[in-house]
């Protein structure tokens, strides 16, 4: 039954290959899945142009899980059977990427999460696997950041205790503060549906904080910093994940957070020639900067082709083998090496907000 149409073209043509994926193109996060669906169709043009995989066209079937967990696993379990497809792209948010790629590792189905970062989103299994650095280093990173390059070591910790990237994150970050000799001056956590944090800020500020590390998404960020700086908090004080890298954020809070800092995947104007060329073709064909999400999309993609190029066969099977031997992959990121745990060994970018703009500041590794 092929009747609701949903991203389902006609029967698979076996002239082609069929990759599925799955973001959250409408919902909370609409942001993150229309960035990487950017990216990644930007990536599906180019492979296409040099005449697709082993001679075979590449299509991408694009499913929106509405920023929603179940729909996720629903999305990917109907891209998996209804489209037959050899590989799934996806998730953005870690809390998605984990529902959906249960369902595609019991399905023995290959899926890379662009930018998925909580360490529990590759646990599920040998078929899943990401694009981007893990939240225990990207923890570990912003906490030695605030310590070593701002000099503070009195810190509050604001974060969102039901979202899985969030909560995972903030602990990262005590748990490497307190191994370097920082206090944690207070702790607040919220629930995502809540959208006023006024209360939870002044309590905040009464603990006297040098920095406070907020490891939120940007939807949330943006009310944050609005209320803090009505009660007075400084935006240069925040320090946060790449959660915060969307447009919204400069565009609706950019002036609140100007001269904060943030750990990142990517940044616009970062020095390689790479990341450059990326960026050049990209604003070539979307007329705007791309974000971290696009580049994370794209080389989620890239990658993916690549890995079907050097299967052994074109099953998912092979096609998984592929991806887990993955050593120095080129990418507008960086280079990628996929690790054991099917998680990729990449550098990280510190990102500063300056004049409503992201700026790239610096670059750093966990060894
Ligand atoms: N790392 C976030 C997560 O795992 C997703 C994200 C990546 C958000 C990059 C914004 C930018 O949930």
């Amino acid at each position: 039954g092929k009747k609701d149409g949903g991203g389902a073209g006609p029967e698979p043509a076996s002239n082609e290959w069929k990759v599925g994926a799955y973001l959250s193109l409408s919902g909370a996060e609409t942001q993150f899945g229309k960035d990487t669906q950017e990216g990644t169709e930007l990536a599906v043009e180019e492979i296409n142009a040099k005449g697709g995989v082993k001679g075979k066209k590449v299509r991408v079937l694009f499913e929106d899980d509405k920023s929603n967990p179940q729909e996720a696993s629903n999305k990917v379990l109907q891209l998996i059977n209804r489209d037959k497809v050899v590989a799934l792209l996806g998730e953005v948010a870690s809390s998605r990427s984990k529902a959906g790629g249960i369902v595609a590792n019991k399905n023995k189905i290959p899926m890379i999460s662009p930018s998925s970062t909580n360490p529990d989103v590759t646990k599920v299994g040998p078929f899943v696997f990401r694009v981007c650095f893990t939240d225990d280093v990207q923890g570990q990173m912003g906490a030695r950041f605030v310590k070593n390059k701002l000099n503070k070591s009195k810190v509050a910790v604001l974060y969102a205790s039901d979202d899985l990237y969030s909560s995972g994150l903030a602990n990262e970050f005590k748990n490497e503060a307190k191994k370097l000799g920082m206090t944690i001056v207070a702790e607040k956590s919220f629930l995502k549906s809540e959208t006023n944090f006024t209360t939870y800020l002044n309590e905040i500020k009464s603990a006297e904080p040098e920095a406070i590390y907020a490891p939120v998404y940007y939807n949330a960020m943006v009310p944050i910093a609005r209320q803090a700086k009505a009660a007075g908090i400084p935006g240069n004080m925040f320090v946060g994940g790449d959660g915060w890298h969307s447009d919204s954020l400069v565009n609706d809070a950019g002036e609140e957070m100007e001269g904060a800092y943030f750990t990142n995947h990517f940044s616009p104007d970062m020095p390689s020639p790479n990341s450059q060329a990326f960026v050049k073709r990209y604003v070539e064909k979307y007329k705007r900067e791309p974000s971290a999400l696009a580049a994370q999309g794209y080389d989620s993609a890239m990658l993916l082709f690549d890995a079907m190029g050097r299967a052994k066969g074109d099953t998912p099977e092979a096609i998984r083998d592929a991806i887990a031997e993955t050593k120095s992959f080129q990418g507008a990121t960086g280079a990628i090496t996929i690790d054991a745990e099917r998680n990729a060994e990449k550098p990280i970018v510190i990102v500063q907000i300056k004049g409503k703009k992201f700026t790239y500041f610096d670059t750093v590794t966990a060894k």
